[in-house]
């Protein structure tokens, strides 16, 4: 269903409480957000999965405020209508709260964002607390959360025992009661994201997380097949676009090598009295 309307926290909140499922991507650039845009989409996170998707590395770990700035600004002038939710990056914010709060402010200021995302339960709650304070929504990222990827061991599903389940719930109710306006539920059993889904309040957003949550979220070059360095079981591929670059690319090559691009189609003329009078 197309959106027209600029998607707020505020459009959230009411999609839980009418049961309308909420739809968000992510995107890193002006011209892919505005064609998320135009579809209709209700939110964009420019995810630091840019790390992984745009800039290569092997994970979120590297990935700066500046990049999140530069690509979240770029984002937000393609999102007319979309929420724009960005990233904060790995030890923007769980060095201190004086940190989570200049930071989250900077995505705002520099970044254009329309709320901040962190990673995280029980022991980010004083920074969600803060950065709420200071007048800007927060979005919670629990279950696998990739910037703890290294203390996790590599990238698995997470909570599937009964203490493992207990604290991402027990998560999710402290994030809810600090404040965030939503939360993303990544790589958890789809029942353990239901009975989350019905405990909080305001909207979870699964990725790997069933069809229980409020909403779900994608990264768009999975779900488009334009990256395969590795693909995770939740991910559906809307279409294989990888594919269709990669045989325009080598059509252009061959055009090129074959001398039969550009034709007079794509050339510009000018007066042959003009270019004869050259020497
Ligand atoms: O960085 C990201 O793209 C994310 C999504 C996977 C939720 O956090």
């Amino acid at each position: 269903m197309e959106n027209k309307m600029k998607n707020t926290v505020a459009t959230f909140k009411k999609a839980k409480q009418e049961g309308q499922k909420l739809s968000m991507l992510t995107a890193y650039d002006y011209s892919t957000a505005s064609l998320m845009n135009a579809a209709g989409i209700h939110g964009i996170l420019v995810g630091d999965s840019l790390g992984n998707v745009i800039l290569g590395y092997e994970d979120t770990i590297s990935v700066t405020m500046e990049d999140m700035i530069h690509h979240g600004a770029a984002v937000a002038r393609g999102a007319k209508n979309a929420l724009v939710v960005v990233d904060m990056p790995f030890m923007s914010y769980q060095t201190s709260v004086y940190d989570a709060v200049v930071n989250a402010g900077r995505l705002m200021k520099e970044g254009r964002a329309n709320a901040v995302k962190l990673e995280g339960g029980q022991e980010v709650v004083p920074q969600v607390k803060a950065i709420v304070d200071a007048g800007i929504p927060v979005m919670g990222h629990l279950g696998l959360t990739p910037q703890s990827i290294n203390a996790f061991g590599g990238f698995k599903v997470q909570g599937k025992d009964e203490a493992a389940a207990q604290k991402i719930l027990d998560d999710a109710r402290a994030l809810t009661e600090a404040g965030v306006f939503a939360m993303v539920l990544e790589c958890v059993p789809a029942v353990l994201a239901e009975k989350i889904t019905a405990a909080v309040d305001v909207p979870t957003i699964g990725i790997g997380a069933g069809a229980g949550c409020d909403g779900q979220i994608l990264v768009y070059q999975d779900m488009l097949g334009m990256f395969s360095d590795f693909t995770p079981k939740f991910v559906k591929r809307y279409a294989d676009i990888g594919t269709a670059m990669k045989e325009a690319f080598k059509a252009y090559i061959e055009e090129v090598g074959e001398g039969t691009f550009p034709t007079e189609k794509q050339s510009y003329t000018m007066a042959n009295e003009v270019i004869e009078k050259l020497y």
